[in-house]
């Protein structure tokens, strides 16, 4: 009987577990890894497997193990043995599992547990060995050979690494396409892109994950250069104008893009006989479902909603940012904190904001139109915003939204509200400022649409 159900079991394991090949997927700096694991250095391993049917992955000190689901009698028929050397690997696990004994075979190293099963061990390459638990009749190395895994491997520094902020104020280390390994792939249009090799592996896990919720996700973008960054903001200002660049495209060289963890994921919505409505709503239950699986791989949702007063940039539901971590992005998507809050890095705005009194906007309306100023603002390299006061209801007026819907190519405002602020300008200025000068009642004009949200339309002095 229980034979039996140990082969069905391995035979369930062969047909689960559809991975990427080990041995020759696993690059060099996952061997230096694997090696600092072996050595008690503290690193983290993952394994990017498709844990479909309720398979999961585990690390111990010395292998990575894949676990059945329960109801396939819940043991781990297989794991992938992380230690240098195979005698000194046996030795760890004979402690690890307080195994009686082993011996050696032809096909390796074999345990035999009090039950009669047996735990093979098969060479991977230096420091990776792997280990499968089966009947003695079991012929291993054909067992092996179905298995593809790919390991993806973090030490500390890199879980540092994975934490770099880049945003509105904090431009990308001079020294970082040094310090990642970008992998070549294409995305869904069969565009060739870049992505940094382990968001790379999480976001194929991830893809696998949500598949199973019937959610097709692909890359659409992720590595960016600098200059690549400088050419889509003039190919989006052209196309949709300075306003829209401003809250969704960074400036060249403060770009998460440029990171390669950072990810705009493609959601593939099937095409239905849906109203506007009904298609909106589907597509945002179909994110909601990606973003669920996000921590689970390593990402966490970058631009959350409503807050561009700290993340600089309206809401994307489609940019996701790897932090590696499964853990650290758990914290962070369970508490919604932003990256800048986990991080403790939200700029102080030592800005003073009035927002004086007002019989037409309360103070939620007026602080959205000063994050559209600010996220303006902190485009002008150097400048030092000093305050920023209300202008009065008494600019709310048909005149200034006529004007407004001019400036906004015909579009049709329903109102219109003033700032004025003061700043000093830096070193370089910027194309709304000259450089080094103090600014006093600085204009800033928003409007928007019925129901619609502050679109800045003009600023000066
Ligand atoms: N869309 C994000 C903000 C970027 O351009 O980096
Ligand atoms: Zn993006």
């Amino acid at each position: 009987m229980r034979k039996t159900k140990q082969l069905l079991w391995l035979a369930g394991a062969l047909l689960a577990v559809c991975l990427t090949a080990c041995g020759s997927g696993q690059s060099a700096q996952t061997e230096e890894v694997l090696t600092a694991a072996c050595q008690g250095e503290g690193a983290t391993v993952q394994v990017s497997a498709d844990v479909s049917g309720g398979w999961r992955a585990d690390f111990d000190p010395v292998s990575v193990r894949l676990y059945a689901p329960e109801e396939d009698g819940g043991r781990d028929p297989v794991a992938i043995g992380l230690c240098e050397g195979e005698a000194e690997y046996a030795r760890r696990l004979q402690a690890a599992r307080a195994l009686p004994s082993y011996t050696e075979t032809e096909e390796g190293v074999t345990f035999t547990d009090g039950a009669g099963l047996q735990e093979y061990i098969l060479d991977l390459g230096e420091n990776v060995h792997y280990t499968i638990l089966a009947q003695p009749d079991c012929d291993a190395q054909a067992v092996f050979s179905r298995f593809d895994v790919t390991l993806t491997a973090r030490t500390p520094a890199q879980d540092d690494l994975f934490l770099t902020l880049v945003n509105r104020t904090h431009k990308l280390p001079d020294d970082w396409e040094s310090r990642i390994r970008l992998v070549d792939t294409q995305n869904y249009s069969q565009q060739s892109i870049q992505v940094e090799e382990n968001a790379y592996q999480a976001f194929r896990a991830l893809q696998e994950d949500v598949r199973k919720d019937g959610v097709q996700i692909e890359l659409e973008s992720s590595y960016r250069s600098v200059e690549r960054q400088k050419d889509l903001w003039a190919e989006y200002e052209q196309a949709y104008g300075l306003d829209y660049c401003n809250h969704y495209v960074a400036v060249p060289g403060f770009s998460e893009h440029h990171t390669g963890l950072a990810i705009d994921v493609n959601l593939i919505q099937p095409e239905k006989d849906q109203t506007d409505e009904e298609r909106a709503a589907e597509r945002a239950a179909l994110w909601a479902k990606v973003h669920a699986k996000l921590a689970a791989h390593g990402f966490i949702l970058r631009y959350l909603e409503g807050r561009d007063d700290v993340t600089g940039y309206s809401y994307e539901p489609w940019h996701i940012r790897y932090v590696g971590d499964p853990a650290v992005a758990g914290e962070i998507m369970e508490t919604g904190v932003t990256l800048e809050e986990y991080l403790n890095a939200v700029e102080p705005s030592d800005a003073v904001v009035d927002y004086g009194t007002s019989a037409v906007y309360d103070e939620d309306e007026m602080r959205e139109a000063v994050a559209a100023i600010r996220a303006q603002f902190d485009t002008w390299t150097g400048c030092e915003l000093r305050s920023v006061r209300y202008a009065g209801d008494q600019c709310y007026n048909r005149e200034g939204v006529a004007w407004l819907s001019s400036v906004g190519g015909g579009k049709a405002y329903a109102q219109c509200i003033e700032f004025v602020s003061d700043f000093r300008s830096g070193e370089t200025g910027s194309g709304y400022c000259e450089p080094n000068t103090d600014y006093t009642d600085y204009q800033w004009w928003l409007a928007r649409t019925l129901g619609g949200e502050w679109e800045l339309l003009s600023w000066g002095a």
